[in-house]
C-alpha cells in the first residue's frame, strides 16, 4: 500500500510528480485554501499534508489524524503549524528554506524602490488620466541612494536585502538577537542590540522576522513614534509583526512617510480596510516568492522533505527534527 497524502492546492507539476512516484496523491482543486473542516477530514485520512501558508494546521487538526507523520510546507514560514503539537504526536514539520531567500530579496527591495519612489501612485495617476504635464513639485519620493537602512532580524532574507543595499551604497544597520560579527565584516553593517535604537536612525526598516508571541506587532505605535517622519517601513515577513491599527495612524498623522507591505494582518486585507483608502502605503498580495523558477523549487522541495519522511529518510529541512530519532 503507497502512503497517502494530500495537497492542499494545485502547486507546480515537477513538485506533484515527485509526490506521484511514491505516494497516492490528491490535490485539492479550488483556487483558495480547503476549508479547515475539509482539511481536518483529510488529515484523519493521510500519512502525509503537503500544505500552504494558508492551511492552518493546530492541535485539534494534529489530534484526529492518527496516521500522520508529516506535514510539509511549501513555504520557509511555519506559523500556520503548531510545531509543538505537531512534535508531541510525532510528526515531523517540515519548510523550505534557502530556495526563496533571492527572489524574496529583490521583492522587498522592489516594494522598498516602488514606496520610496511613489510607482504605484504614478501609476494610477496616469491610469486616471490625470497626467497633464510634467510638473516640478509632482510625485516627489525619498532618494533610496546613500540612506540609511535598517533590518530587523538578519536571517538569510534580511541578509540578501542587505546584499542589495550595497549596490545603492546604503548604510545599512540591524536588530536582530543573534550578533553576526561576520556578516557585520563582509557587508559593513552595523549591530544594534535594542530596536529601539536602531528604528530613529533610519530613513527605510525592512522585516524579516518570522512571526512568534515575540515578534508579534513587533512595530506598534510606541516604535512607528520613534521613527523619522521620512521614514518608509517595507513588510514582506508576516502581517501580524506590524499593528495595523498603528501602522494607519501613523501614515495618516505622519509619523512616517510611507510603507509597502507585501503580507498584512488579517490576509488577504478586506476591501474595507482603512489602509486601502491611503495613498502613502503600497500593499501587494502576499507575493515575494513568487516567481516560476522560485515557485517551482520550493514545489520540489516540499515534495521530497515530505518523501523522505515517508520512505524513513532524513528530509533535507525539518524543524522538528527530534521526531526523527523517534
Ligand atoms: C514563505 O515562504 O514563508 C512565504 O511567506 C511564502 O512564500
Amino acid at each position: 500500500m503507497r502512503p497517502k497524502v494530500f495537497v492542499t492546492r494545485v502547486v507546480p507539476d515537477p513538485g506533484l510528480k515527485i509526490l506521484e512516484e511514491h505516494t497516492e496523491v490528491e490535490v485539492w482543486p479550488g483556487d483558495e485554501p480547503p476549508p479547515y473542516q475539509v482539511l481536518r477530514a483529510k488529515a484523519a485520512a493521510v500519512d502525509g499534508l503537503y500544505t500552504m501558508v494558508t492551511d492552518r494546521v493546530d492541535r485539534p487538526l494534529l489530534e484526529g489524524a492518527p496516521r500522520l507523520k508529516v506535514v510539509s510546507n511549501m513555504a520557509v514560514g511555519y506559523d500556520n503549524i503548531d510545531v509543538q503539537a505537531a512534535t508531541d504526536r510525532g510528526v515531523a514539520v517540515c519548510n523550505t528554506p534557502g530556495v526563496l531567500t533571492d527572489t524574496t530579496a529583490d521583492f522587498a527591495f522592489g516594494l522598498l524602490m516602488a514606496a520610496a519612489r511613489r510607482v504605484v501612485e504614478g501609476d494610477r495617476f496616469v491610469r486616471a488620466g490625470r497626467w497633464k504635464t510634467w510638473g516640478p513639485m509632482a510625485f516627489l519620493g525619498y532618494d533610496i541612494h546613500g540612506a540609511t537602512l535598517g533590518i530587523v532580524g538578519l536571517g538569510r532574507i534580511g541578509l540578501g536585502v542587505a546584499e542589495r543595499a550595497q549596490g545603492f551604497r546604503m548604510k545599512v544597520l540591524y536588530y536582530d538577537p543573534v550578533r553576526r560579527p561576520d556578516e557585520e565584516a563582509r557587508l559593513g553593517l552595523e549591530y544594534f542590540e535594542r530596536l529601539e535604537d536602531l528604528l530613529p536612525r533610519c530613513d527605510f526598516v525592512s522585516i524579516h522576522v518570522p512571526l512568534s508571541p515575540q515578534t508579534y506587532h513587533l512595530i506598534g505605535e510606541a516604535q512607528l513614534r520613534l521613527m523619522k517622519p521620512t521614514a518608509i517601513l517595507i513588510n514582506t515577513a508576516r502581517g501580524p509583526v506590524v499593528d495595523p491599527k498603528a501602522l494607519y495612524r501613523a501614515l495618516r498623522e505622519g509619523w512616517i512617510a510611507a510603507a509597502g507591505l507585501d503580507v498584512t494582518e488579517p490576509e488577504p486585507i478586506p476591501p474595507d480596510d482603512p489602509l486601502l483608502t491611503l495613498d502613502n502605503i503600497v500593499i501587494t498580495p502576499h507575493i515575494a516568492s513568487a516567481s516560476h523558477a522560485t515557485r517551482t523549487r520550493m514545489a520540489v522541495l516540499a515534495a521530497e522533505n515530505l518523501v523522505a519522511v515517508l520512505l524513513g529518510r532524513v528530509p533535507k529541512h525539518c524543524v522538528n527534527p527530534e521526531v526523527l530519532r523517534r
